[in-house]
C-alpha cells in the first residue's frame, strides 16, 4: 500500500517507489511530529520509532521548542525559534498560533489531507500531501482559512517543511546565476545556521531557481540525495536551517518579505506546491526523479514533440518588418525549422523599448497589411507561426497607458519607478486579466498563431492595487492572475505553443513549467556558457523545456567565435531553435544546418522524451559528455563536447550509461560515419574512444541496439 493511515495510532507513512516519508500526531510535544523522510520502512519500524522517541531528548532553556525537524509544519509561538513555516496576526494583535489536528483523512488513494485549526482563534490550516510513486516524489501544499467574522494578516506562509535526517557534512546544491548565467550547478559544504536563498523580484528571478538539493559527497552514480523545488513564478524563499547537532530542515514557499496578506472574513489563502524528492542513486537520479515528475505532474502535454523553432530577436531586435521577416523565414523553411517566431518590435509604435507595450496590433509602417499575409505565407511553407509578447507590461507612450493610467502598480504621493522604461499592469485585478485574455485570444484568432513567446522585462515595484483591499498581496495576487490568464488562454486554444521567459532565464519554475510549453534558460547564447546554464538548468528541468538558439558568431556577449556545428549540438541537447541571420549563410552553413535539423528530428523522442544522463569526463573542464537514452534501452545518442582541448586529451574513453549491458549496440559517428558494434557492457564498464580535434570540436553518436 503506497499510504498507510493508521488512526488508532495516529500515523502516517507515505511510500513511492524507492522511499517513505511518515509523521503522527500523538501529541507529545508537537501537535504534528515528523518521523522520517528517506529510506523505505515498514509500519513496524515507523512505530518504534515512536517508541524510542526522539523527543525524548533534553533541551536547555534557551533552546527551541520543539526542535522543527521533529515538526512537521512548525508554525510561529510558544519557544519556536528555529525557522517556522507560519505566522499570522489576529485581529486583535495576538501573533502567535496554537494549532492542534482537528482530522486526518486520505482524499484518494494518493492523498492525505491534514486539517488544523487553532485552539482559539477562527483559523484553519489545511496540509496537502499527494506521492508521485514513480518519481519519489512527494508533493505537499497548504492553505489558510480565516474562518472568523474578523479580518485577519499573513506575514509568514511557507508551504511545507522538510526535515532531513542528520548526515556527516551535508552538501548544499542549489542552481544559481545572475542575467546572462542562469541556472549553473553550485555545491557548497553547508555550515550551521541559515542558508536563505529567495527572489524579491515578483518573479523567480536570475539568482537561482526555486531548488535546493542536500548530499553527503553524492557523485552523479551513488549517494543520498534530499532534494526540494517550489512550483510558484513569484517571489520565493528557501531557507536550509542547520544546527550544530546535525539538525537540518528546510522551509519553502511565497517569499515573506513585505507580503502583509490581508485575510478577509471567511477568505482561503492557498499556497504554491512544493516538492521533496529523495534518492540514493547519486545526482543522476535526483535529475531522473525530477524529470519523471515533471512528465506526470508538471509539464503540459509531455508527449507531444516540441518543435524546431525560429526567433528573430538576435537578428533583428527592434527592426523587424515584412519583408524581412518573410525573407527570414523563407530562409529557414528551407532548413527545415517547423515554427517561426517574430520576436519584439512588431506591434504598434514599438521602435525601440520606450514605446508600444500594450498595444498589440502589428505596427502599421512595419506591416503594412498586418500580420496575415505573414502568417499565410509562414503556413504555406509548412511552418508553424508566432509572436512575442510581454501582456504585463505597459510603456507610458502608448494607447492603452493613456486609455488607463490607472492600470498599473503605483503607490500615492511616490514617483513611478521604471524598468527598461516600462511599467508594470496590474495584474492583480480582474478586469486587467480579463483585458489581457481577451487580447490575447483575439490576436491568436486575427493572426492564426500557434504559439506565443511570454516575455516579462523588470521587477515587479510599487506592490500596490486597489485589489489588495479585496483581501490579498499583490505579490500572491499578480501571479495568480498570470496563472488564471496562462490557464484561460490554454483552454480556449488547447494547441497553442507558450514559451515563458523573462528577460532570459528569469521564469522557469515549476509553476510556469505547469502552465507553458518551454522555457528561454537566458540571453546567452555563447554556447560554451550555454552547456553550463543547460547543465544547471536540466538538473532538474526536461530537456524537453530548454529552448536553445543556434546564433551567430561571434556571439554579442562573449565575442567567442566558435563552429556552426558546435553550436549546433550544444542546442540539440535543449529544444533545438535558431536565432541567426540565415540569409546570410554560406551554401555551406545551410547545408550543414539542413543536415543537423534532420539530425535532430531523428534524435529528437531520445533528447524529448528519453533519460538524461550527465557522463563523466576524462579531462573535467575541457571536455564533456551527455547521453540521451530511450526507455526501452533500443536507442541513446551521445553528445561530446570540446570545451578546449589539450594535446593529451584528444582522445576522450567515454563510459556510456543506461544501456542494456547483456545487448549489443551500433555505434554510429554521426560526423564521420564511423560505425563500430560493442556489448552494452562493455560501452558502460570500458568506454568507447571518441576522438576531439581541438578547441571547440564536438561529436554526436548514435548507439542502435543491434
Ligand atoms: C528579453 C528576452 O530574454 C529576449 O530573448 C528578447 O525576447 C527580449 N527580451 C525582447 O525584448
Amino acid at each position: 500500500m503506497p499510504i498507510s493511515l493508521l488512526t488508532d495510532e495516529r500515523l502516517v507513512v507515505l511510500r513511492t517507489a524507492g522511499s517513505a516519508y511518515a509523521f503522527c500526531w500523538n501529541q507529545l510535544t508537537t501537535p504534528l511530529r515528523h518521523l522520517h523522510w528517506g529510506a523505505p520502512v515498514t509500519d513496524d519500524d515507523v512505530r518504534s520509532l515512536i517508541a524510542v522517541d526522539q523527543l525524548t531528548r533534553r533541551s536547555t532553556s534557551t533552546a527551541t521548542v520543539p526542535r522543527a525537524f521533529l515538526e512537521e509544519y512548525p508554525f510561529a509561538g510558544g519557544l519556536r525559534r528555529e525557522e517556522v513555516t507560519v505566522k499570522l496576526e489576529m485581529p486583535d494583535g495576538v501573533r502567535a498560533l496554537d494549532l492542534t489536528v482537528r482530522d486526518v483523512a486520505m482524499t484518494d488513494p494518493d492523498r492525505v489531507l491534514v486539517t488544523l485549526v487553532d485552539s482559539y482563534y477562527p483559523v484553519r490550516v489545511e496540509l496537502r500531501y499527494r506521492i508521485d510513486e514513480s518519481a519519489d516524489a512527494i508533493v505537499r501544499s497548504a492553505s489558510i482559512t480565516n474562518t472568523g467574522s474578523e479580518p485577519l494578516h499573513v506575514d509568514q506562509a511557507f508551504s511545507a517543511s522538510w526535515p532531513v535526517p542528520a548526515r556527516p557534512d551535508p552538501t548544499l546544491l542549489t542552481l544559481t546565476g545572475m542575467y546572462g548565467a542562469e541556472s549553473r550547478v553550485t555545491r557548497n559544504p553547508l555550515a550551521p545556521g541559515r542558508f536563505t536563498m529567495e527572489s524579491r523580484s515578483g518573479i523567480p528571478g536570475h539568482d537561482a531557481l526555486p531548488f535546493v538539493a542536500i548530499d553527503t559527497a553524492a557523485t552523479e552514480q551513488a549517494g543520498e540525495v534530499w532534494s526540494v523545488a517550489l512550483a510558484w513564478s513569484g517571489s520565493w524563499k528557501i531557507i536550509t536551517q542547520l544546527g550544530d547537532d546535525g539538525a537540518l530542515h528546510i522551509v519553502g514557499g511565497v517569499n515573506d518579505f513585505d507580503l502583509r496578506h490581508p485575510l478577509a472574513p471567511g477568505a482561503v489563502l492557498e499556497l504554491p506546491e512544493m516538492t521533496g524528492i529523495h534518492t540514493t542513486d547519486g545526482l543522476t537520479g535526483m535529475t531522473s526523479r525530477w524529470h519523471r515528475f515533471q512528465r506526470t505532474s508538471v509539464v503540459p502535454q509531455p508527449r507531444r514533440l516540441r518543435p524546431v523553432h525560429y526567433n528573430s530577436w538576435e537578428v533583428a531586435f527592434f527592426d523587424v518588418s515584412f519583408e524581412a521577416q518573410l525573407e527570414l523565414a523563407k530562409s529557414v523553411a528551407e532548413l527545415g525549422v517547423e515554427l517561426f517566431a517574430i520576436d519584439d518590435g512588431w506591434f504598434a509604435g514599438r521602435t525601440n523599448d520606450a514605446a508600444g507595450l500594450g498595444d498589440w496590433s502589428p505596427d502599421p509602417v512595419k506591416f503594412p497589411a498586418g500580420m496575415r499575409p505573414l502568417a499565410d505565407a509562414v503556413h504555406e511553407w509548412g511552418m508553424q507561426f508566432g509572436l512575442w509578447v510581454e501582456p504585463e507590461m505597459v510603456n507610458e507612450d502608448s494607447e492603452l497607458f493613456r486609455a488607463h493610467p490607472d492600470w498599473i502598480y503605483q503607490w500615492p504621493n511616490r514617483p513611478r519607478t521604471y524598468g527598461r522604461n516600462q511599467l508594470m499592469l496590474d495584474f492583480s485585478r480582474t478586469e486587467v486579466q480579463d483585458w489581457a485574455i481577451e487580447m490575447l485570444d483575439g490576436l491568436v484568432r486575427d493572426n492564426d498563431l500557434d504559439y506565443f513567446k511570454w516575455d516579462m522585462n523588470r521587477p515587479l515595484s510599487e506592490p500596490n492595487s486597489s485589489s489588495v483591499a479585496a483581501g490579498g498581496s499583490v505579490w500572491i495576487e499578480h501571479v495568480r492572475g498570470l496563472y488564471r490568464v496562462w490557464d484561460a488562454l490554454r483552454e480556449l486554444h488547447p494547441e497553442l505553443w507558450i514559451e515563458s521567459c523573462a528577460s532570459g532565464g528569469g521564469r522557469a519554475d515549476l509553476g510556469a513549467l505547469q502552465r507553458t510549453h518551454w522555457a528561454w534558460p537566458s540571453d546567452n547564447t555563447d554556447p560554451l556558457e550555454r552547456l553550463e546554464i543547460q547543465r544547471g538548468f536540466s538538473m532538474i528541468n526536461l530537456p524537453m523545456t530548454m529552448a536553445s538558439w543556434v546564433t551567430d558568431s561571434a556571439h554579442q556577449l562573449g565575442r567567442r567565435d566558435t563552429p556552426l556545428r558546435f553550436r549546433f549540438h550544444v542546442s540539440m541537447c535543449g529544444l533545438l531553435a535558431i536565432g541567426g541571420r540565415v540569409p546570410d549563410w554560406s551554401d555551406a552553413d545551410r547545408a550543414l544546418a539542413t543536415e543537423l535539423i534532420a539530425l535532430y528530428k531523428d534524435i529528437r523522442p531520445l533528447v524529448q522524451f528519453g533519460q538524461l544522463f550527465r557522463l563523466d569526463s576524462p579531462a573535467p573542464g575541457l571536455t564533456s559528455a551527455l547521453s540521451y537514452v530511450a526507455e526501452n534501452r533500443d536507442r541513446a545518442v551521445i553528445f561530446v563536447f570540446a570545451h578546449a582541448v589539450m594535446h593529451t586529451g584528444q582522445q576522450q574513453l567515454i563510459r556510456l550509461r543506461g544501456l542494456d549491458p547483456n545487448a549489443g549496440y551500433r555505434l554510429t559517428h554521426t560526423g564521420t560515419g564511423a560505425v563500430s558494434e560493442f556489448s552494452g557492457s562493455l560501452l558502460q564498464g570500458h568506454g568507447v574512444f571518441v576522438p576531439l580535434a581541438g578547441h571547440y570540436d564536438s561529436a554526436v553518436l548514435l548507439v542502435d541496439r543491434l
